[in-house]
């Protein structure tokens, strides 16, 4: 039986290794981690990550050839497949602060493989990492080896959160980098065979181990492009009366553009967009490529601007102040059917409206009232190093209130924002909302998903992105 060890048990190593526990019967998958806390939850009734369809097969691998542990070091001795699937986060202090991938963690795994290894193993790349990570790697492991062989391969995910399942089920491509050598394709062809499971062959790429891990970066990259280039289009269309929906329709359907990844909204949030681009905008810097890391860095620009703007727009038209004033916040999690929140833009909202003393009340259907005071108590980049948590600021602490109902979050409000596309705010009784409200009651939509003209008839005053004033 072939044995897989994952290292990181986070929202890329679950659901990854719960999908190959489940179409691999004859391979035995064991997802480690650190956290104690993390590695409780996975063997509980309550998954530490909300994700559609996970639980199901969670539950019909866990215990038979899928397991969670904190066993790290024996699962790791014990494996032929290793993959790392730690965070990648970005470095907040020294070298390249701000923007470089902070490798502390996997670092700290590559030593970890190298110190308990008995026998060679195959050591997959699954964390987004930058170009030629595998280089450095490989130069830890090989420095302790003991005789033990290694090949390293990139092989990195392009799951997206609420969708994660059926990404991997039926993913578009599965990228698989390795080393041109015999040994190096050998290696290549083994964890070819486990995606072969499920994954028809013409959809598994392999390329070089350079091109593997640039390709995550670029298609993170070209992914939040497309939101920035809507995004800006969404404030031309406010200036000029165009209709952004309409016009990403339009532009959309060129087949050479495509209509997926066109919605217009208050910017983009996930642990990686951001990220990703940063530390491609670095890489490009330290190669002396200022014009790309220019053209790529407009793209997080785009995005804080998009922010800001939304945030403006909330102040300036309630008279140009919010200060006492009750707002709903409805959506917290960066995107729909998920409970994360990593840079989700809605940090950014509440901090811009606190900032001007407005006093919030936060619903979202899937993230808890802890975790958004820690959100808004962190500084940029500290999510992803807890360590640095700052004390809550007696404003968040004092203007802030979570619920657990819409109606409740809005009941007094004078205006309310619309941050995430959850399902059940396309059904919400507006009239109750608006007969609950201060007058005038406004709704700023920063998705797109409420009908304006519907709630302008209700009598709101509505605000919504790239849509004619
Ligand atoms: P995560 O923070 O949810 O999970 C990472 C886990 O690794 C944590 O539970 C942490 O405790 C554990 N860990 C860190 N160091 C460890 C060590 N030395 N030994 C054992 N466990 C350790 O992160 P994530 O969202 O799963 O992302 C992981 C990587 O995958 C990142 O590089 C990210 O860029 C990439 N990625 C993420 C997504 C996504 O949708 N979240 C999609 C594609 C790629
Ligand atoms: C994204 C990519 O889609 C995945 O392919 C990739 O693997 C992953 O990042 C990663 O590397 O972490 P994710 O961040 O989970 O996945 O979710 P997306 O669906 O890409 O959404 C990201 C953000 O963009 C969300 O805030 C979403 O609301 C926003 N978005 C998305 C828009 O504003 N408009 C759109 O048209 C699409």
């Amino acid at each position: 039986m072939v044995k897989i060890c994952c290292i990181g048990a986070g929202y890329v190593g679950g659901p990854t290794m719960a999908v190959i526990a489940f179409k691999c019967p004859a391979i035995e998958v064991a997802v480690v981690d650190i956290a104690f806390a993390r590695i409780a939850a996975w063997n509980s009734d309550q998954l530490p990550i909300y994700e559609p369809g996970l639980e199901d097969i969670v539950k019909q691998c866990r215990g038979k050839n899928l397991f969670f542990s904190t066993e790290v070091e024996k699962h790791v001795s014990e494996a032929d497949i290793i993959f790392v699937s730690v965070n990648t986060p970005t470095k907040t202090r020294g070298l390249g602060a701000g923007k470089a991938a902070d490798l502390t963690y996997w670092e700290s795994a590559a030593r970890m493989i190298a110190d308990v290894s008995k026998n060679d193993k195959i050591v997959v790349e699954k964390s987004t990492v930058p170009v030629k990570t595998a280089e450095a790697i490989e130069k830890i492991l090989m420095h302790n080896s003991k005789g033990v062989k290694y090949q390293i391969l990139s092989n990195p995910e392009f799951l997206a959160e609420g969708t994660a399942i059926e990404d991997l089920f039926n993913p578009d491509r599965v990228l698989i980098g390795g080393r041109d050598t015999p040994d190096g394709q050998k290696a290549i062809q083994a964890l070819k065979e486990v995606y072969a499971q499920w994954v028809p062959k013409d959809r598994i790429i392999c390329t070089n181990l350079w091109s593997a891990e640039l390709s995550k970066l670029a298609a993170n990259a070209f992914l939040a492009q497309r939101i920035s280039s809507v995004n800006a289009m969404s404030a031309l269309c406010e200036a000029t009366g165009a209709d952004v929906t309409q016009v990403s329709h339009a532009v959309g359907k060129d087949t050479r553009i495509g209509p997926k990844f066109l919605n217009a909204s208050v910017g983009f949030g996930g642990s990686c967009f951001q990220k990703d681009i940063l530390n491609l905008v670095y890489i490009c810097e330290c190669n002396g490529l200022q014009e790309v890391a220019s053209y790529w860095k407009q793209v997080i620009r785009v995005n804080d601007y998009q922010k800001n703007r939304f945030v403006n727009r909330v102040v300036s038209s309630m008279f140009n102040t919010v200060s006492g004033k009750k707002i709903a916040i409805l959506g917290f999690a960066f995107k729909k059917d998920t409970g994360d929140t990593r840079e989700t833009p809605a940090i950014d909202v509440c901090k811009g409206l606190l900032g001007d003393n407005a006093h919030l009340s936060i619903y979202d259907p899937q993230v808890t009232e802890d975790q958004i005071r820690k959100d808004l108590s962190m500084n940029k980049f500290d999510w992803d190093n807890p360590i640095h948590l700052q004390p809550m600021s007696p404003t968040v602490i004092k203007h802030l209130n979570v619920v657990w109902d819409v109606y409740e979050a809005t009941k007094g409000a004078h205006g309310l924002c619309l941050l995430t596309e959850w399902d059940e705010f396309k059904t919400l009784n507006f009239k109750r909302i608006y007969d609950n409200m201060e007058k005038p009651a406004f709704v700023f939509d920063g998705r797109n998903t409420v009908n304006v003209q519907k709630l302008r008839d209700i009598g709101f005053i509505v605000y919504s992105i790239g849509k004619p004033l």
